[in-house]
C-alpha cells in the first residue's frame, strides 16, 4: 500500500439504513483457487472487491490461467488439475495469508518451482504451519530464515498425510486439502478446534468427495473439479464493524442484505446476542453450500463479559472491533486464548492495546488476549492502523463514540479487506 492519506472521524448523530457489504474475502480466495484447477469455464458472481482477492487472482493468471474481471463478476477458464504452468516471476501474495498459504498447497502439486512472497507484514509471517506438513506430503520447500516467506515450492506427486496441525488454521487446513488434491488416496486433517469450513464446502461444489467425521476431514486425491456458477455472500468480517457501530451509536438501526452466516463464521452474533445486542436474522437460505440471509441490528446498552475460547477461531479477525466495543459496555469485555492474533498482519494484541489507551482507555494486556474494562469515555487521539486493515476500520468505529477528533494515519490500508468501507460509513451517518 505505501500509502499515508490521513482521514479524521467525530463523534456520529446515528447510523441508518441498508449497507453494503462487500463478498466475502475467505470464499472468493477459495472459489478462485479451485475454478483455476477445474475443467470448465467457471463464473463467480459477488466476487471479493479486496486488494487481497486480487493478489490471488494475480498469482492464478501468473500460473497461467485466463481470467476475466469485470467490477464483481470473474470469468475464470479453468486449466484443469494438471494444467497449471510454471510462472516466469515469482508469484506476489501481497498481504495476504490466505493467497500465500492455501495456493502453496495448489503449489505443492505442481511438476514445477514457484517462488511466493509478498509485502513487508506477509514477510513476518509464520509459514511453518504449511511447510511441514506440505514437506510430509512431498513437496521440497524453503523459507527465510525462522520459516518465512518468500518460499520456494518445488512440487510434484505427493503422498496422503493424516495432519493433526498444532494449531487452529482454517489456512493450514485448506493448504493441506488442496494439496491432497494431488496425493493418490485420501488425506486427512484433525482440526484441534472447529475453524471456518469454506474450503470443504467449495470443494464439494466443484464436484470434490470430502467427508467430516468429528473432528477430521477428509479429501480424496485425483478428483477431477468441475467449472461452476457460484455467488459469493457479503463478508460477516466486514460486517462486523458495521454491526458495532450500530449497536453503540445510540439512535442507530441498520440492515444488511444476504450476509454470510456459515456457523463456523457467524459467532459474532451468537457473541453479541449474548451480551444483550439487539440483532436479529431474516431470510436465511443457502446458496451454494453457504449459509447466507439478512441481519438488522439496533443500538442498545450491552452487558460485556469474557468471550468463551471455544468461539475464539470462529470471530478471530472480529477481535479488533469486539476489544473497541468492550469499552462501551457495562462490564467491560475479556478473551484469552487468542494468541494467534499475534501474527496477522500485524501484532493485533499490540496494536488494539496501543490504541486504546490512545484514546483515554484502561487495557490489560495478556500473552493470549485483553482484558479491558467497560464504561469507558474514548477520547479522540491519533491512532496508528500499523498498516492493517482491521486495525484502521476498528478504530473508525472507536471514533464514532469518542469526544473530539479520531485521526488514522495509513487509513487506506481497508482496501485489503472492504475498499468502499469509508464511503459506506459516511452513506450511513448523520
Ligand atoms: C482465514 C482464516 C483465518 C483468518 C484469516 C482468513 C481463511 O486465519 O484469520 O483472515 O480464509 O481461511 P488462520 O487460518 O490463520 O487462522
Amino acid at each position: 500500500m505505501g500509502s499515508t492519506t490521513t482521514r479524521t472521524f467525530e463523534r456520529a448523530g446515528r447510523l441508518t439504513g441498508t449497507v453494503s457489504m462487500p463478498g466475502d474475502k475467505s470464499i472468493s480466495h477459495r472459489y478462485a483457487m479451485l475454478a483455476a484447477i477445474a475443467e470448465g469455464t467457471s463464473q463467480i458472481h459477488s466476487f471479493a472487491e479486496s486488494v487481497d482477492c486480487q493478489s490471488t487472482l494475480n498469482c492464478l493468471e501468473m500460473l497461467g490461467v485466463r481470467i476475466e474481471r469485470q467490477g464483481n463478476e470473474v470469468v475464470i477458464e479453468g486449466a484443469g488439475l494438471d494444467g497449471l504452468q510454471a510462472p516466469a516471476e515469482p508469484l506476489d501474495a501481497g498481504n495476504s495469508g490466505s493467497t500465500i498459504r492455501m495456493m502453496s498447497g495448489i503449489l505443492s502439486g505442481q511438476p514445477f518451482r514457484t517462488v511466493i512472497g509478498g509485502d513487508a507484514s506477509l514477510s513476518r509471517r509464520p509459514m511453518k504451519r504449511i511447510i511441514e506438513p506440505l514437506a510430509r506430503m512431498g513437496a521440497r520447500i524453503q523459507s527465510s530464515e525462522g520459516g518465512l516467506p518468500p518460499l520456494t515450492i518445488e512440487g510434484g506427486d505427493l503422498v496422503p498425510i493424516h495432519y493433526e496441525p498444532p494449531v487452529a488454521s482454517a489456512q493450514v487446513k485448506t493448504a493441506v486439502l488442496f494439496a491432497g488434491l494431488y496425493a493418490g488416496g485420501v488425506t486427512e486433517v484433525v482440526e484441534p478446534h472447529l475453524t471456518r469450513d469454506h474450503s470443504e464446502i467449495a470443494l464439494r461444489q466443484f464436484g470434490v468427495k470430502v467427508e467430516r467425521q468429528d473432528s477430521t476431514i477428509s479429501v480424496e486425491g485425483r478428483s477431477r473439479l468441475r467449472a461452476q456458477e457460484l455467488t459469493v455472500p457479503g463478508d460477516i468480517s466486514s460486517a462486523a464493524f458495521f454491526l458495532v457501530a450500530g449497536l453503540l451509536v445510540p439512535g442507530s438501526e441498520l440492515a444488511f442484505e444476504n450476509i454470510g452466516l456459515n456457523p463456523t463464521r457467524a459467532a459474532i452474533l451468537d457473541f453479541l446476542k449474548s451480551v444483550g445486542g439487539d440483532i436479529s436474522i431474516l431470510n436465511c437460505e443457502t446458496r451454494n453450500g453457504e449459509l447466507a440471509g439478512s441481519v438488522r441490528v439496533k443500538a442498545g446498552p450491552l452487558g460485556g463479559g469474557e468471550i468463551p475460547a471455544e468461539l475464539i477461531p470462529g470471530l478471530i479477525d472480529e477481535l479488533p472491533v469486539l476489544a473497541v466495543l468492550g469499552t462501551q459496555t457495562e462490564n467491560g469485555l475479556v478473551f484469552r486464548g487468542a494468541q494467534e492474533l499475534r501474527v496477522k498482519e500485524s501484532d493485533r494484541i499490540a496494536a488494539v492495546a496501543d490504541n486504546l489507551r490512545r484514546m483515554g482507555a484502561k487495557v490489560e494486556e495478556f500473552p493470549d488476549g485483553l482484558s479491558i474494562p467497560g464504561r469507558q469515555q474514548l477520547k479522540g487521539a491519533e491512532i496508528a492502523s500499523y498498516g492493517d486493515h482491521r486495525i484502521a476500520m476498528a478504530f473508525a468505529i472507536a471514533g464514532l463514540v469518542a469526544d473530539g477528533t479520531t485521526s488514522i494515519a495509513d487509513s487506506d490500508c481497508v482496501q485489503i479487506s472492504f475498499p468502499a468501507f469509508y464511503e459506506v460509513l459516511a452513506a450511513a451517518t448523520q
